[in-house]
Formats: C-alpha cells, structure tokens, sequence
C-alpha cells in the first residue's frame, strides 16, 4: 500500500463542535488532496462553525474572507491602492516609485503567502456573482497568482486548508465544483442534536431539553412554514427558556419566546391559526396540534 497516509485522519473534530464522520472524512479528503471543501447546508447547520473547529482542531491560524455581493475575486489576492499612491505623490515625501508598498495582500494572497499552513474561510460564496466562482478557477488550482504592477509572483508555500461554504440555494458552476471536495450538512436528528446543544449548554436541565426536542422537531415537521427553525434558532431559544425560569411542563403547552424559532411573518399566522382550543391566552390551556 505505497499511498497509504498514516497521517490521514488528521481532523478529529475539537470540544466546541459536533462533526459527524462523514464530515470529519470530508473534511480530511480535501486537507489530503489540497483541495477546497465546498460545505453547503441549511442556515444555521454549523459551515461557518466548521472553519472555527478545523482550525482550532488542527492549532492552525484561520483567515476569514466573508463574501458580499459586490466582493470581486481580485480583491482575495491583492489590491493596488492607488489612492494613497497619489495623495503620498502629491502631499507626502514618500518615495512613491517602490509601487510595493502599495500593494495589499488579500486573504488569499495572505494565506498563500504565510510561512505556516493556514486554513482560509471562504464564506458564503453563493452571495457574490456568478464570475466570483468561476474567476478563481486558475488560483484553487495552482494556488498561485501574478502581480504586474510589482512583476511578482505569489505562490501558496503550504496549500492552505480551504473551507467554502454556500447555503443551499444557489447553483455553482461545473467547473468550480470539480475542483473542490463537496459535503452537504446534514439537519441532525435528535441524538446529534442533544450532542450539540450539550456542547453549548452543558447544565442543562434534562427534562427541559427532553420537552424542548420534541417540540423544536415538532415544528421542523410542519412543511408549510417558509422557513423552519435550525439549530442557532433551537439553541437562541433553549438560552430564552433557561434564562426566563420557564419550567419544562409549560413548553409544549404554551411554545414561549416562538419569535427566537419562527422569523417569518407567514409562519406566525400560520403557527396561531394552527392552535386549537382557547388560543386567545389569558392563562388557559392550549392545545397545539403538531405531529409529536
Ligand atoms: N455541529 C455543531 N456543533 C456545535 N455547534 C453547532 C453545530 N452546528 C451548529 N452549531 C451552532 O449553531 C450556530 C450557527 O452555526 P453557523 O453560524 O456555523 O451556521 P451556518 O451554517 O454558517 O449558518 P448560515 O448559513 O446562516 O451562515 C452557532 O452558534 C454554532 O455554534
Ligand atoms: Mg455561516
């Protein structure tokens, strides 16, 4: 077995984070081939938290390059500010011709650039425009970019360990895709999902998070709502429930602090029309309807 990497399974997760072993397995692939791993999941399924965990996992720095729609993929390897050239040329008494000094890694170049490995965050690359993806064809591949104005050419010393995440409702073009590891988050099932609110909430009451479970999957069952409620919102609103003293026998009775869970107005009138019985408060029982 000439290939066989010892060294293989170098990510074994970190305290902080819940990683099934396909993710770990996906995760080390691309560390392996020195790809990107391209993460898509629902919001709020831990791809941002992902890169947090690699790093920390692995003692690495990690580099952030969060994704806006106007994000250009030049902007990853280098900027020339010609602004400051111009004003040092007119008011300073800088020597304006060492055009270096003006130049301005980007977190690509960065991590390119850096004496150590580091992993590099792409995140929420499905924000920006669809030439995004493909212009970062050349630099994923080789890892390696040119500057003309400095006749300088920045190659990766450590393939940087690449984490993209992408919610799931854009498409990516072929050719980017082929150059990365792919793995979609999956939304936990209840077992995986008392693991990570435990990470979060060590303390936590069982009973309460017994009672909270059933109607936080309860309400992930309700296929009309527009937006169901993911793991950031289970855990904004266990955090509600502990700090307003709620006692785990009111939860399914009264679903409190729902806002923490449902973000969309349509899902409200939805969720208070599906209440039956003496729905309009006032300290009565409420009998809710979800499929326990
Ligand atoms: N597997 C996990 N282990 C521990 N915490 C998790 C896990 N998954 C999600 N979380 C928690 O859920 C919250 C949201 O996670 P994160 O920001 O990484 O989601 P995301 O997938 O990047 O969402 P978005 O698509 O909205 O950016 C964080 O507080 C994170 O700690
Ligand atoms: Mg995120």
């Amino acid at each position: 077995m000439p290939y066989f990497d010892k060294d293989f399974d170098k990510f074994k997760g970190s305290a902080d984070y819940v990683a099934s072993s396909p993710l770990k397995s996906a995760v080390n692939v691309s560390i392996a081939l020195g790809r990107p791993l391209l993460i898509r999941g629902e919001p709020g399924t831990g791809k941002t938290m992902l890169a947090h965990s690699i790093a920390k996992g692995l003692d690495k720095k990690l580099l952030i390059w969060n994704i806006k729609s106007t994000t250009k993929a030049q902007e990853g390897m280098y900027v020339y500010d010609t602004v400051q050239r111009l004003n040092d040329s007119r008011f300073g008494d800088k020597d304006i011709a060492d055009i270096s000094q003006y130049i301005k890694l980007g977190k690509l170049g960065e991590a390119f650039d850096s004496d150590e490995q580091l992993v590099l965050l792409i995140d929420e690359i499905d924000k920006a425009d669809l030439e995004f993806p493909n212009d970062l064809l050349n630099e994923l591949d080789v890892m390696t970019f040119y500057i003309p104005e400095t006749k300088q050419t920045i190659s990766a010393k450590n393939r940087p360990i690449m984490i993209v995440t992408s919610n799931a409702e854009k498409e990516l073009p072929d050719a980017f895709l082929r150059r990365c590891v792919f793995h979609y988050i999956e939304f936990p099932e209840k077992e995986g999902m008392e693991e990570i609110v435990h990470v979060h909430f060590p303390d936590i009451e069982s009973k309460l998070l017994k009672e909270a479970m059933k109607v936080f999957y309860a309400l992930r069952n309700v296929d009309e709502f527009r937006k169901k409620p993911s793991t950031s919102e289970l855990l904004d609103w266990l955090q509600a429930l502990m700090i307003g003293g709620i006692p785990h026998d009111k939860i399914s009775q009264e679903i409190p602090f729902i806002g923490t869970l449902l973000k969309k107005e349509v899902d409200h009138e939805y969720f208070n029309t599906a209440y039956t019985g003496n729905a309009t408060g006032g300290g009565g029982t409420r009998n809710v309807r979800w499929r326990y």
